[in-house]
């Protein structure tokens, strides 16, 4: 039987006394005032190390929300020993009874543990409440909605018969296990890179970023709840090479589903491949991975829109999302225009923290991160070439707050026109407006990612120009709209290039990654 295409669960707008603010806000300070210890949870069980490290929120890092158990090796060795014992079962039971559970974990997510999920991904994350509803409420609800829908989908594609013979596909789980390697951008990423294989009756060992195991372990808590039988997801606090030197030289390796960077990903298909006469399957390989995602303003465009597009697109959760905006190709006609409603914009941005729900600019995610931001913005300000028209300023003292940033070059391969910096900085090129087309040609040279892009224009042979010359600059390609907030059912998501293997999250192309049909011939 077939399960109808859902509807997005709807954003709630967390308006003055409204019940949604009241639960999180209270739900907030819950939080803040009980120090969580935080176990890795094997085979149904609670597991602690006593090797504790701390978690505080990136806004205010010296408050402690909690400590999580770090495990080694032999973690690893334990998650995976459970998801294979747990496997035959799961694999065996009828797919409508896994589907409930992910029907009933999305219930659960869009009442009671909206609040927490919310509450764990702003402070654990520095996401503001708008953010997180999207993210870990609306996002991942749908992701387990939509995917059960696809699974159904999948599930009835079937090839042809003739009298006396029946011929049928088995949509067979894979044989081993799947690991699951998750960012701290997205909660619902995090959710969906596990729950999207174990779906189809996978088991999983799955390994969130440090930086997302505040809310991971919420995440965990709704699986529970859900019914999902203990050893079907496991969950581990490892650093990455440890995890990889067990999971990758293990015979019943059989998939790898992973959010991250592009360097750690082209490291673990490396080491796939030199392992691979030790897996008895070829193992699936499905990333998503960095981006260096644009927008590119044609002289027809609608000048105030661009600028949505920008201060929305670049600046949206500190420009943390894979899919922000980072360079900009603006027309020499519209330029200042735009950057002047960009620089209102922004200075209407309220900074600060995340209990404080009239911030839109939270902190980035770790030192590391803001250090890294720093020296950008260091040799941005000492380099005479560019001028940084709005932002620049930093400061750790109490949070790792950088200043939504505009740096204008006339280099189209500045520094920050073609790195990722991962943060809340945009570099603006202008170009002499009657040279569309070979600015097109630009966009698309100056990197090797292929996440997601946008162009805005009036003209409708522009857009076809763009559409056709960016064909492969994007996987997903916005016209006359920012690049980000992509959601479920509607834009399914994904790049190429060095952005990942493009089986689109919450799609039925994804879900087909995690099945190794069998075809039955049957004659009578
Ligand atoms: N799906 C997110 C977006 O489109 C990125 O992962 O912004």
């Amino acid at each position: 039987f077939n399960v109808p295409l859902p509807i997005n669960e709807p954003v709630k707008g967390y308006a003055p006394d409204s019940p949604e603010r009241i639960e999180l806000l209270k739900t907030l300070k819950e939080f803040k005032q009980q120090e969580r210890d935080i176990a890795m949870h094997i085979g149904g069980q609670e597991v602690r190390t006593g090797k504790l490290v701390r978690m505080s929120p990136p806004h205010d890092h010296k408050h402690t929300l909690g400590h999580f158990h770090r495990g080694d090796a032999s973690h690893v060795q334990q998650a995976i020993d459970a998801a294979l014992a747990a496997r035959t079962e799961w694999a065996e039971l009828p797919w409508e009874q896994r589907a409930a559970i992910f029907l009933k974990a999305a219930d659960l997510l869009a009442g009671p543990y909206r609040a927490r999920l919310n509450a764990a991904t702003m402070l654990g994350q520095s996401k503001n409440a708008f953010q997180a509803e999207i993210d870990a409420a609306c996002e991942f609800i749908d992701f387990l909605r939509f995917n059960v829908h696809y699974m159904s989908e999948l599930y009835k594609q079937q090839p042809a018969s003739s009298p006396g013979m029946w011929n049928r596909l088995e949509h067979r789980p894979l044989e081993g296990f799947i690991f699951a390697l998750t960012p701290f951008n997205f909660t619902a990423i995090a959710g969906n890179l596990p729950t999207s294989a174990a779906m189809l009756g996978n088991v999983i060992v799955w390994k969130p970023a440090d930086t997302q195991i505040y809310s991971a372990q919420v995440l965990m808590e709704l699986f529970k709840e859900a019914g999902v039988p203990d050893g079907v997801i496991n969950l581990v606090y490892v650093d990455g090479p440890t995890a990889g030197n067990v999971i990758f030289q293990h015979p019943d390796f059989a998939g790898i589903h992973f959010t991250g960077s592009t360097g750690v990903f082209q490291h673990i298909w490396k080491t796939i491949g030199e392992n691979i006469s030790k897996y008895k399957t070829y193992p699936r390989i499905v990333g998503e991975t960095g981006g260096k995602d644009f927008i590119v303003a044609h002289k027809s465009a609608k000048a105030k829109a661009v600028a949505v597009g920008i201060s929305r697109g670049a600046f949206e959760y500190q420009g943390q999302k894979c899919s922000a905006a980072s360079r900009v190709y603006l027309p020499s006609n519209l330029a200042d225009e735009i950057l002047g409603y960009v620089k209102e914009d922004l200075a209407s941005f309220k900074m600060g923290d995340v209990e404080d729900l009239s911030n839109f600019i939270n902190a980035v995610i770790d030192e590391k991160s803001f250090d890294k931001l720093a020296k950008y913005l260091d040799a941005a300000k000492a380099d005479s070439s560019v001028e940084i028209i709005a932002g620049g300023g930093y400061d750790k003292s109490k949070g790792y707050f950088i200043e939504p940033t505009v740096i204008v070059t006339k280099d189209p391969k500045y520094v920050t026109m073609c790195e990722e910096l991962f943060g809340p900085v945009v570099t603006v090129y202008v170009y002499e407006a009657d040279k569309f087309e070979e600015t097109l040609e630009v966009v698309d040279q100056t990197s090797p990612y292929a996440l997601t892009g946008a162009v805005f224009s009036q003209d409708r042979y522009a857009i076809d120009l763009a559409t056709r010359k960016l064909v492969q600059a994007a996987g997903n390609f916005y016209i006359n709209d920012k690049p980000t907030g992509a959601v479920v059912g509607q834009q399914p998501f994904g790049g190429a290039r060095a952005s990942g293997t493009n089986d689109k999250a919450g799609s039925i192309l994804n879900l087909l990654r995690w099945v190794s049909p069998r075809t039955i011939k049957e004659t009578f």
